[in-house]
């Protein structure tokens, strides 16, 4: 593993896909100021200040990598999870990724691919942790936020958490690369709260309205006996 520190960046996600051809397999580039940050759905991801963490891990194709790509945003999920726990709190995996405490997201995660001349060159997992926010910033987002240091009443030190997840991200990550999401599905399973309910889900633009049955042995979720691979829980 590789680390790259950027005091400053728009996002380290472009970072990443702009220097594509020299950033290593398995680098690391993180921030505490990022400036037009991206989310999911073309949606911004809002800097909160700078004690909150920004990072992106580049992934180079090869043949063990290419069988479980789709479900790398699953296994960031699920360390996220546990790096989250373990600071003492009780999260929860909103299908596909994103971390949530008590319904309020604290966590997402971007994956992007890039190309050149029709060739992958690279994955890109950027993620947006919420450490230090002032409940105050939440203001202008629309959704049910929160942050580390919000639920555990105290300032949350952003190094110690950013060693931790990365840590636990690349310790785990070559038997994964090995065994698949079948590897992680136990755990992943402990981390969700919505199986056996009534779920809607966003698929491109359809909505799916239906009881989640199961999570299948490729990460996928079964609503009316329909499997679904991408989409996001409403
Ligand atoms: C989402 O929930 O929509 C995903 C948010 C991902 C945000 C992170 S922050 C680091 C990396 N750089 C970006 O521009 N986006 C991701």
């Amino acid at each position: 593993m590789k680390l790259k520190y950027l005091e400053e960046i728009n996002s380290t996600n472009s970072y990443c896909k702009d220097n594509i051809l020299n950033l290593e397999d398995r680098t690391v580039v993180y921030t505490f100021v990022q400036t037009s940050g991206r989310g999911r759905f073309a949606r911004k991801w809002v800097n909160l200040g700078k004690d909150n963490l920004y990072l992106s891990i580049v992934l180079k194709p090869s043949s063990v990598l290419m069988p479980v790509y789709s479900n790398l945003t699953q296994y960031t999920s699920l360390i996220l999870a546990q790096t989250f726990m373990e600071s003492g709190v009780n999260p929860k995996i909103k299908w596909p990724n994103d971390i949530l405490i008590d319904g309020k997201k604290i966590s997402g995660i971007l994956a992007e691919t890039v190309f050149k001349n029709g060739e992958l060159k690279g994955i890109i997992i950027g993620v947006g942790i919420n450490l230090n926010a002032d409940a105050k910033d939440f203001l202008q987002i629309d959704k049910l936020v929160t942050s580390l240091n919000i639920e555990l009443n105290k300032t949350v030190d952003k190094i110690e958490f950013f060693e931790r997840f990365i840590n636990k991200f690349f310790d785990g990550y070559d038997l994964f690369l090995k065994e698949g999401f079948m590897f992680i599905k136990p755990k992943y399973e402990q981390f969700i709260d919505f199986l056996g309910k009534e779920i809607t889900i966003n698929n491109l633009d359809e909505k799916i309205v239906g009881i989640a049955k199961e999570i299948t042995n490729d990460g996928a979720i079964v609503i009316n006996d329909k499997k679904f691979f991408t989409g996001d829980i409403l």
